[in-house]
This record gives structure tokens, sequence and C-alpha cells, in this order.
């Protein structure tokens, strides 16, 4: 709980950086890089296992992958997402986020305010740090038929104030506000007591930013978000890698005697 509390405690010092890992050597780079928090993200779905959206992933998909990540993060606070279907009732929840506590996590991620109070706090009891996520929740982009923006409408302000208030009173150490209006996601951020945490919701809106790494670094070139400037080519990097490697192989002259006679 000793860094879900420096977390908590950090409203209103320097901003907070948080950002996802999927594997061992990209952990390893960024604890070292000094990143705050460490996310294994549901985004693995997408980034990393092919799949449209987060809908398809499982539980075991996130052990799998909080476990490599915990081998390489000795200093940043790891957390992992529940990923969808695996929280929909408090036992459901508690049992889902010691799963992932024993495969490496230091705290757990759910997405949801108002609805999921109850998991929250329920886990937070159990002596498990929880991240929350409001705002635009990716789990819900079959449900809601894509991904929409919130904080548009007052009714949409009113919901997200409501959500934000029901995880500061169920005990979340951050809140990660997504896809919001600029001013929605300031809202947020006043009413707080917890830190908020931006990804899509304007700059300098929230106490800091959570990006997808493979977003930042040109990892996944079919899709990046609007919001995000990447500040590298790595897909091109390792295209151009493989291109010299297959020329100079391609270039071999294998001497006559070693063909089979
Ligand atoms: O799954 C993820 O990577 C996330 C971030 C977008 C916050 O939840």
């Amino acid at each position: 709980m000793e860094k879900a509390e420096a977390i908590r405690n950090s409203k209103g010092g320097t901003p907070l950086t948080m950002l996802t890992a999927y594997d061992y050597p990209t952990a390893k780079i960024l604890d070292a890089a000094g990143v705050d928090m460490i996310l294994v993200g549901d985004s693995v779905g997408m980034t990393l296992l092919g799949f449209p959206d987060t809908t398809h992933v499982t539980l075991a998909h996130m052990a799998h992958h909080v476990g490599a990540v915990a081998r390489g993060t000795s200093r940043a606070f790891l957390i992992c997402d529940l990923p969808i279907n695996t929280y929909t009732t408090v036992e459901q929840a508690l049992e889902s986020a010691r799963t992932l506590v024993k495969a490496g996590a230091e705290a757990v991620k759910l997405e949801g305010g108002v609805a999921i109070e109850a998991q929250i706090a329920a886990i937070v009891a159990d002596g498990i740090p929880v991240v929350a996520h409001v705002g635009l929740l990716p789990q819900k982009v079959l449900e809601e038929g894509g991904y929409k923006i919130k904080g548009k409408t007052d009714d949409e302000i009113t919901a997200l104030m409501d959500d934000i208030d029901a995880v500061n009173r169920a005990g979340a150490c951050c809140c990660v506000v997504e896809g919001t209006r600029p001013h929605a996601a300031r809202m947020a951020t006043e009413r707080s007591v917890i830190p908020t945490i931006a990804i899509g919701s304007g700059e300098a809106t929230c106490n800091g930013s959570v990006a997808v790494i493979t977003d930042l670094i040109g990892g996944f070139p079919w899709f990046v978000p609007g919001f995000i400037k990447p500040k590298g080519n790595v897909a091109g990097i390792i295209e151009q890698c493989a291109r010299e490697w297959m020329a100079e192989i391609r270039a071999w002259k294998l001497p006559q005697d070693s063909l089979p006679s």
C-alpha cells in the first residue's frame, strides 16, 4: 500500500506519468527511465494480440503479461487491468484481483464508477490498491456502438462527477479519466481528492497522464489516436532492420562445394 499512498498523496505535485507495458524488456526500460506507474493494460488485446478491441481479453491473458512485466519492474508502481467480465460481482472482483496480485500486480484497475463502487471498496478493503477508470470505458465499446467521447452534455457531466465521487468514496488511489471533453476532465480533477490521470481528455486537465506505449513509440502504425504525438517510429525501425538483414542474407554467395552433388 506504500506506493499507492505515495500516488494518492502526490496530488498537486509534479504531474504523474503512467505508461503501458506488456512484456519484460519494455517494463525494464520504462522502469529504468523513471516512469511513476506501469500499467499492464487490457489494450494488450489490440496492441499485441491482434484483437479488434479489449472485449476479447481474459484474466489468463492479463496474468501472463503481468508476470512478464513484474519480472522487469523494481521501482515503478505496477498496475494491471481487470479485463471485461471479471468483476461483475464483488466476489468475482475479489477473486480476479487476487489472481492478478499473485501473478505480480501491485494494484488493479477497473473501468467504471457508481456501477462498481462496491467492487472497488471490497478490493481496497482486501489490501489491494485500486486505480479507477472513468469517462470513456473501452470495455463498453460494443455496448455503446463505438468509442464515444464523454462530458459533452450536462447529463454526461453529472454522470462523470457521480463516477469520480464514487471512486473517491470507494478508496481508489488515483483515477484514469479517458476520452472526455477537457472542461469535464478539469471539473473532475477539481472535485477529486485523489489524482486524476488523463488520456484523450486534453492537456493539463488532470494531475497526470497515461499513454499506450505502442502509440507513443510508433509501434502500431495501423491505428494512432488523434490525441497522441508519437515520439518515434519503432515499426519503421523493425521493418528497416528486417529488410537490411534479409538483403545481407540473400547476398550470400555459398561456396559451390557446399551444395549436394
Ligand atoms: O488498457 C489500457 O491501456 C488502458 C489505458 C488506455 C488507460 O486502460
